[in-house]
């Protein structure tokens, strides 16, 4: 029946001792006996010698191009189901002439590709896939040969997943409904009608299904003929079971004879599309024991697995196990185990076993059929080795699977290239936003990405100018347990900030706008809760109260005394007058005065303010964190306000003109010297979206 056979004790195939392609391949492998596979087919095909018949292996079955090499060379065609597989029958020479496309899914690529190489037929399983069939022939200026795969409804009484011929599957068009499909296709010009098809299902070990089902279909055929419609072939599909364990199936023979009897005389080509009965006995699996170990039960742990043979985990299929050397020793009850992680990954169980230990070699037979073809790289597992023996040599039909090859095809997205958790933020969504001529990058932190230690870092390399976003400041918007929102404010410089009027404004805007918060709301900041009123672009702040006041201090500076008032308005600021504002020396005083011993630790802000007609200010700041002049600092224009208030010079509200040429509007109450309902009212502006890529954080 097959050529595996013990010779002293070890298993050879043909005239090939198993361990040694073992030494020289490795394990495990796949071995297949040319001469099984040669008188397979030959017992198959001569069983119908006596007919026009087209044995058509199932390449699904083993579709290594060496095997289907073998059946073209003994005058086979090919069954595909896939135009991967298409490409493999061409690629081993299979005569496209012998070539017959099943499948319930063709994509019209695969069509293409099948009526491209001239196949003998496609086998239409639908009737919208047959309008793609005509779609895709019309367009190629040809006429497309079909049959019509139908549904016989009829019982294979074999495993429910590979039964394929019941109304319930998903196969075919059922009988009852074909004679509409045919005579629909005969209408349609780019469709000949060539013949019939069926398959019931696989591993059939009883004729009588068979039978069952050409009856059905010569019935159909009869109706055919009465409307005109005349078949040159009739494909009856494979499925004639094979014995594994105590199955005792049809021989090929017997088979051919009760179709050959119920066909009559038929006048057509009969097609037959076998697969396991010629391949599964011709092939075993070679695996090596790596461990055995006991607990509740004993495990003979192999280095082949279900990705290897999926045929026990996913069918509970019977293979069997023998040792390839010494088989008549001890015997013991054991579960054949595979290395992958799953629980289904075995390949035996509680099967008796010839007593095994590590390095011991074990068969698995009966492999030929739907093992290497069904195997697949899950645990990224290497496929095995495929190897063909020819009498006393034997050759590698296939290569064991290099771990390069398992990744072959696959790459690291841009966005990945970072090497860290950070890479998977980008493109990051961003707002920029300008208040009074101080620009700000807003990121909805909501759902937190960065922690605070990774900020600093971050707000510096965004807000760099020319490499970057660029921007005086960034601000993270964050949920709060008891405001609307709290912002994390960092300088373009990456130090902390603790308030900004405008960038307060413009955070009040981006917040109501992107529905964070109602148009009077409230916000926290480390400088304290902020209260803010949103009416169109133009935001008013409620003012912490300021503390701090002090005014007319004397500082002495490069020998020059200079009158300086100050105020923290939530930040510290100095207030220094001057009367033509457009020569003071805003950038090498200011930063004098900024580092003043009288202002450390904290240092200051330093605002340089002239009086303007009508109760206005025009106000020039020097920012500390930006280190220069800004266009407009908002806490510096209300401290600017309130000390001119104080001084007398204007009265609340104040119009305070800044050097972006924006105005804002301070309002706020005094009594003495008390300050009190402080607000600073100003435009908050939108001025675009963008995301941010990785590449935007230059490594500093
Ligand atoms: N023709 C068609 C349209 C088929 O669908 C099949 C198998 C065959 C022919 C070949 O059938 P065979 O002669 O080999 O029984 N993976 C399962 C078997 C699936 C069979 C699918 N169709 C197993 O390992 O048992």
């Amino acid at each position: 029946m097959h050529d595996f056979q013990y010779k002293n004790d070890t298993l050879y195939c043909e005239d090939v001792a198993v361990p040694t392609v073992a030494a020289a391949v490795g394990t495990p492998f796949y071995l297949y006996s040319a001469a099984t596979l040669t008188r397979h087919f030959a017992a198959f095909d001569r069983a119908f010698a006596d007919i026009p018949h087209l044995t058509c292996f199932a390449a699904k079955s083993c579709a290594n191009i060496a095997i289907l090499r073998l059946f073209a060379t003994l005058g086979g065609g090919a069954d595909i189901v896939s135009g991967g597989e298409l490409f493999r029958a061409r690629t081993a020479g299979v005569d496209p002439r012998k070539i017959v496309y099943s499948g319930v899914g063709k994509t019209a690529d695969e069509i293409r590709a099948a009526l491209t190489a001239g196949i003998l037929m496609l086998n239409v399983e639908s009737e919208q896939e047959l309008a793609q069939i005509q779609a895709v022939a019309a367009g190629m200026g040809l006429k497309a040969p079909v049959s019509f795969r139908v549904n016989p409804d009829v019982d294979p009484k074999t495993h429910a997943y590979i039964s394929t011929g019941l109304a319930k599957n998903k196969f075919g068009i059922p009988i009852g409904e074909a004679l509409r499909v045919y005579l629909a296709a005969r209408e349609l010009p780019n469709i000949t009608i060539k013949g019939v098809s069926c398959h019931i299902g696989s591993q059939l070990t009883q004729v009588s299904p068979f039978v069952e089902s050409l009856a059905k279909v010569k019935g159909f055929i009869a109706q055919l003929a009465e409307q005109g419609i005349g078949i040159t072939h009739l494909d009856l599909g494979g499925g004639l079971g094979i014995r594994y364990n105590a199955e005792e199936p049809p021989e090929p023979a017997e088979y051919a004879r009760a179709i050959k009897q119920e066909l009559g005389g038929l006048d057509c080509t009969l097609i037959l599309e076998p697969g396991r009965v010629l391949v599964g006995n011709a092939g075993a699996l070679v695996t090596k024991v790596l461990y055995t170990k006991e607990g509740l039960k004993k495990f003979i742990i192999v280095d082949a697995g279900m990705n290897d043979l999926a045929r026990p985990s996913l069918y509970d299929a019977f293979h069997l196990i023998q040792a390839v050397e010494r088989p008549g020793r001890e015997q013991e009850v054991a579960d054949v185990v595979g290395p992958i992680c799953e629980t289904g990954d075995f390949l035996a169980r509680n099967r008796v076993m010839p007593k095994a230990a590590a390095g011991d070699l074990l068969a698995v037979m009966s492999a030929g059929a739907y093992g290497f073809s069904m195997s697949s790289n899950y645990n990224s597992r290497p496929r095995v080795a495929e190897v063909l023996v020819h009498r006393d040599d034997f050759h590698v039909i296939r290569a064991r699977e290099t771990h390069e090859a398992l990744i072959q095809g696959e790459s690291i997205p841009d966005f990945l290239r970072r090497q860290d958790v950070m890479a998977l933020q980008f493109p990051i969504p961003f707002t920029k936003m300008s208040g009074t001529g101080n620009d700000f990058i807003f990121i909805d932190h909501r759902t937190p990405f960065l922690t605070r230690e990774e900020m600093p870092a971050f707000a510096r390399a965004v807000c760099e100018r020319r490499f970057s976003v660029g921007a005086d400041g960034l601000i993270f918007i964050e949920n709060s347990e008891t405001a609307d929102f709290r912002w994390q404010f960092l300088n373009g410089d990456g130090s902390w900030a603790e308030m900004c009027g405008n960038g307060a404004r413009c955070a009040a805007r981006f917040a109501h706008a992107r529905g964070i918060a109602p148009a009077r709301m409230r916000f926290e900041t480390v400088a304290g809760l902020i209260e803010a009123e949103v009416t169109g672009q133009s935001v008013k702040l409620k003012m912490t109260a300021p503390t701090g006041l002090r005014l007319h201090e004397k500082l002495t500076v490069n020998g020059q005394e200079q009158v300086v008032h100050s105020l923290n308005t939530g930040v510290p600021h100095a207030v220094l007058f001057r009367e033509d504002i457009r020569q003071a020396p805003v950038l090498e005083l200011g930063r004098i005065i900024r580092f003043h011993e009288h202002f450390q630790p904290a240092g200051t802000n330093v605002n340089f303010v002239q009086q303007q007609a009508g109760n206005g200010l025009i106000v020039r700041t020097y920012e500390r964190g930006v280190e220069g002049e800004t266009l407009a600092c908002g806490t510096g224009a209300v401290a600017s306000a309130i000390i001119a208030g104080l001084l007398g010079q204007v009265r609340p509200p104040v119009a305070v003109t800044t050097s972006g040429g924006e105005q804002l509007v301070i309002h706020y109450s005094l009594a003495g010297q008390e300050i009190a309902e402080v607000y600073l009212e100003g435009p908050a502006n939108f001025i675009y979206e963008g995301r941010l890529h990785a590449e935007a954080l230059r490594s500093k």
